[in-house]
């Protein structure tokens, strides 16, 4: 039995559990683990594994050699804190710490919620072998300086070069900034550029960017975003309007909806924010899971010092390996890199060492040429199961990169309760409320299509499609 199945078993053993513990007198004894696990056809390192998940829930207390007890449920004193509402300050937004992308799936269920592939899309033999080397050699002992690794950061910035057509700009090693994810360099970036300030974002935009947002008390200044990214028209009423000097956005596949700007809007929105001396933000997310066609940088083709770029290489390596560059010319680097210091003096060097042994093996450019035939596959896979399976949930556009659909639900229906039925039924997705920055314009769901098997797709349709009906209004 491999490790995920027997996770996932112990999980269900342990829930099935906690309901007979609810009866058993506190101090009592457990049946043995031989007895439990022929009751639940399992083996005996499955239940104890199901036993130690209990404990570490304060349910049972293992005692080796001696059998497992029952523990009595949490004081039923409720404990007051509430001494911390009146110190703590007034916040503008009250902040989700555990946005719903990032929600643990339980056991058997069909993850379409969260937002990093799955370990069969990642280069598992790539990242273990640098992990070791790493390990053995001088980035196990030793600091970084705050911008990174050179040799890091230079591939980031021959990275940035490699896209940008002839003439165009050529960002050196010195405008790179290694960051722990690019979560956090999306917040160093924006507590150095307009904290308490407006910012433009589109709308729907990643949750993430606003959460970073409002822990620095900037405004948000919303833009719809449509099939083709958002009309230039708005970004530049929206920064007029408001004096904001930053436009926060993500030019290519967009999370959530996938989109990615037309060449026109691209052209337009860098005049706009060159002529009215803004800074663009531009989150290059998903620059590796290009499916119909590959990302290109608008930062590639700008040396004036508008463009903000950052680039992950979280979700393409692995989800353990946070590292991330923000590219900056001009004063403004100075004062991310101030940032920087500030919030984490710099990222571990195993990890940066891992990372660049990873992006500059051969493997890795084996491992990027098999990835849009691998997302492709599983992207058609689930739009052929929801359009047969839920027909009401409507596919905005087919996202020719990325990891999601972007659904819209029928009107009426709210996707909180799609989402809570569905959760019931045993499939996880995620509410789109969370990518909003104001007003909806409707009701919406994201499903990732990199993070669970093809071969549960239909299963999932028909669980969405029932809790679609779930929560359809009655008349
Ligand atoms: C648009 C976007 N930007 C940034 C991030 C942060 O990624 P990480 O911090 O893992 O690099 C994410 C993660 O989901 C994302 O979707």
């Amino acid at each position: 039995m491999n490790d995920g199945i027997r996770a996932s078993s112990a999980e269900r053993i342990a829930t099935a559990m906690l309901a007979r513990l609810a009866e058993a007198p506190v101090g009592s004894r457990l049946p043995s683990t031989r007895a439990i696990a022929a009751e639940f056809s399992a083996s005996p390192v499955t239940v104890q594994r199901a036993l130690r998940l209990l404990e570490s829930r304060g349910r049972v207390e293992v005692r080796p050699g001696d059998g497992t007890f029952v523990l009595g449920q949490p004081a039923a004193r409720p404990t007051d804190r509430s001494w911390q509402t009146a110190s703590l300050p007034v916040p503008a937004a009250v902040l989700d710490p555990t946005p719903a992308a990032l929600a643990e799936a339980p056991g058997d269920a069909i993850a379409l919620h969260a937002g990093y592939p799955s370990g069969d899309l990642l280069p598992e033999r790539l990242v273990r072998t640098a992990l070791v080397r790493a390990a053995r050699g001088r980035a196990a002992l030793v600091r970084s300086s705050v911008a990174g690794d050179p040799g890091l950061r230079d591939w980031f910035a021959a990275e940035l070069r490699r896209t940008a057509g002839a003439g165009s700009a050529t960002p050196s090693a010195h405008d790179v900034m290694i960051t722990a994810g690019s979560q956090a360099g999306l917040h160093a970036v924006i507590a150095a550029v307009a904290p308490g300030s407006p910012v433009v974002v589109e709308s729907p935009t990643y949750w993430g960017a606003l959460l970073a947002l409002h822990s620095v008390g900037a405004r948000v200044i919303p833009v719809p975003s449509g099939p083709s990214g958002p009309d230039p028209a708005d970004v530049e009423r929206a920064i007029l309007s408001s004096g904001a000097r930053v436009f926060y956005a993500q030019p290519t596949f967009a999370n959530p909806s996938g989109v990615s700007w037309s060449a026109s809007t691209r052209e337009r929105v860098l005049q706009i924010v060159r002529q009215h001396g803004a800074f663009l933000l531009e989150d290059d997310w998903a620059h590796d899971f290009g499916i119909d066609a590959a990302a290109r940088p608008l930062a590639a083709t700008d040396d004036s010092g508008h463009i903000v770029y950052l680039r992950s290489l979280t979700k393409v390596v692995s989800p353990a390996i946070r590292v991330a560059a923000v590219v900056a010319r001009g004063p403004v680097r100075d004062r991310i890199l101030a940032r920087l210091s500030a919030e984490a003096m710099y990222v571990s060097p195993l990890l940066q060492a891992a990372a660049l042994d990873v992006v500059t093996s051969p493997g890795w450019q084996v491992h990027l040429r098999a990835l849009p035939r691998l997302l492709r596959a599983r992207r058609d896979q689930l739009i052929v199961s929801v359009r047969a399976g839920a027909p009401s949930a409507h596919i905005t556009s087919v996202p020719g990169g990325g990891l999601n659909l972007w659904i819209q639900l029928p009107d009426g229906v709210s996707a909180s309760a799609v989402t809570a039925s569905a959760r019931a039924g045993g499939l996880l997705l995620a509410d789109g409320a969370s990518w909003f920055p104001s007003e909806q314009p409707g009701q919406f769901l994201r499903l990732n299509y990199a993070d669970s098997a093809t071969d549960r797709y239909d299963e999932a349709a028909r669980i969405l499609a029932a809790a679609i009906e779930d929560a359809r209004p009655t008349s």
